[in-house]
């Protein structure tokens, strides 16, 4: 092959960008990689034997071995990095080259991005990357954002590695500017609200209901089996197996209450306030997360704080199928509060995303991947103005059926001092939602009372205040 004829160049070959590049390659690409280490160029070289692949030792070399208009992607850690990256290259590219970052950068980077290099005559593309390790290698869910003719120029190569479902690639456009890397953010903070629930039921099914590591291994097997059946319940199902190889014991069990975060789940956070749209699953996963970090005092305060402890003697098999239900339930709430987010995220930004597009390529490669995307899917694409998942008639009706037995398990959480806020937000959200009224009349009367902040009547249009009686409580 002719020095100038790689189709697509890859900047960072760590294990994400090198299992992609392999991808790439498996699927007849001829791919160029750089990295600055030129241990890991060495062995990308090793690793893709007689595939189309190069590495290049410099910048200038990997520069001279693409095609043009060059497509370069970049898997290199979100911030800094990225910069550096894009200022490096610069100076080597030409107008019309595309850059693509497949990190998992915060969408006002790339916004600012956008603009600075699209000014300058380049396209830049923000694309989410789920799928881990394992999706980099053999399928990944991929969310391009950016300039359209950025992403027709790379479609193929996206649509080849990307994961399938039923023939389905699981990449779509998902709009102009960082729509890629904000669906990513979502798709992130849907994430953690997830594992945050799938955690809780395991705290009501073993601290509440005494399951042994093994009944809570097969419960997670077979509920995966159901309408439950997704990536993070499959893999829960394993994780209760799986042995430490220092002790012998589960190694669930030794590992640290301690969880961390890279800060995508925060973000999401952060922009739904300012969005002001609700996601009260997702945020309390967020929370937790915080929480979990405050060990040492955790440990103090248990000395302190007594409460109540669990004491099951009930009938186990029915209260599994309570918190399956239950946890349905949540899961549902946490994908309509990420939906709902990416909505309003579309009209503010103008990303023009379209849910169901959103939610065919979370079908597959994604760590969201689940059954039920299939009926998000459906649900959008039979109403694509939705205004919420819990509305859509077969969710609606999925939702009431479950609705008491997740009353009933929140009940037992709360009598057992057990702390589930994942599904109490998610509860709290659906009643809150479903409220025709609430009280939040009486906010806007204090509202107005202390700071003259007006109100809304119920019986007029327009904006009131009142001049409130100093009256004397009784
Ligand atoms: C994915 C994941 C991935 C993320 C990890 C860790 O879609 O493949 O979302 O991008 O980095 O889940 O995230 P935290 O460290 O924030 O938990």
């Amino acid at each position: 092959m002719s020095n100038t004829q790689y189709q697509i160049g890859m900047v960072g070959l760590g294990t994400m960008g090198c299992n992609l590049v392999m991808n790439m390659a498996d699927h007849g690409f001829s791919v160029a990689g750089y990295d600055r280490d030129p241990e890991k160029v060495n062995s990308i070289q090793r690793t893709a034997g007689d595939r189309q692949v190069k590495g290049a030792y410099s910048l200038e070399e990997f520069i001279g071995l693409l095609k043009t208009p060059r497509a370069i992607m970049m898997l290199v850690p979100a911030g800094g990095p990225v910069d550096a990256v894009i200022n490096e290259l610069l100076p080597h590219l030409d107008k019309g080259d595309l850059l693509i970052d497949s990190g998992n950068s915060h969408f006002v980077d790339t916004s600012r991005r956008t603009k600075e290099l699209e000014s300058k005559g380049y396209h830049f593309m923000g694309m989410g990357i789920s799928g881990g390790e394992e999706g980099a290698r053999f399928g990944p869910s991929l969310m391009p954002g950016g300039p359209k003719d950025g992403y027709e120029l790379v479609r193929p190569i996206l649509e080849a590695v990307s994961a399938k479902v039923n023939n389905e690639p699981c990449v779509a456009y998902m709009g102009p500017g960082a729509a890629g890397h904000y669906v990513k953010m979502v798709h992130n903070g849907i994430e953690y609200g997830i594992m945050q629930l799938i955690s809780e039921a395991y705290d009501l099914l073993k601290r509440g209901a005494g399951l042994s590591d093994d009944e809570l291994s097969q419960v997670f097997d077979e509920w995966n089996r159901t309408e439950l059946q997704s990536f993070l319940i499959e893999i829960t199902a394993e994780i209760f197996l799986q042995k430490d190889e220092k002790t012998g014991d589960r190694l669930v069990n030794k590992i640290l209450d301690r969880a961390r975060s890279k800060g995508t789940g925060k973000w999401t956070s952060q922009d739904a306030m300012d969005l002001q749209v609700p996601i009260p699953t997702i945020d309390m996963a967020v929370i937790m997360r915080d929480l979990s970090a405050l060990k040492d005092q955790r440990v103090a305060a248990a000395k302190v704080l007594t409460g109540p402890k669990p004491h099951f003697n009930g009938d186990k098999a029915a209260f599994v199928q309570k918190v399956k239900n239950a946890l349905y339930f949540a899961i549902v709430t946490s994908y309509a509060q990420g939906m709902a987010m990416l909505q309003k995220a579309s009209e503010t930004y103008e990303y023009n995303l379209q849910p169901e597009d959103v939610a065919r390529i979370w079908r597959g490669g994604c760590i969201i991947r689940a059954a039920l995307l299939e009926l998000i899917r459906t649900a959008y694409a039979t109403n694509p103005a939705l205004p919420n998942l819990l509305v859509d008639p077969n969710f609606a009706k999925e939702l009431l059926q479950r609705q008491a037995d997740v009353r009933e398990v929140l009940i037992k959480a709360v009598e057992w001092g057990l702390s589930v806020p994942c599904l109490m937000a998610s509860l709290t959200y659906f009643d809150g939602y479903r409220s025709e009224r609430l009280p939040t009349n009486l906010v806007q009367a204090q509202r107005d009372k202390f700071g003259a902040h007006t109100y809304e009547r119920v019986d007029e249009p327009g904006i009131f205040h009142t001049e409130w009686n100093k009256v004397e409580a009784k």
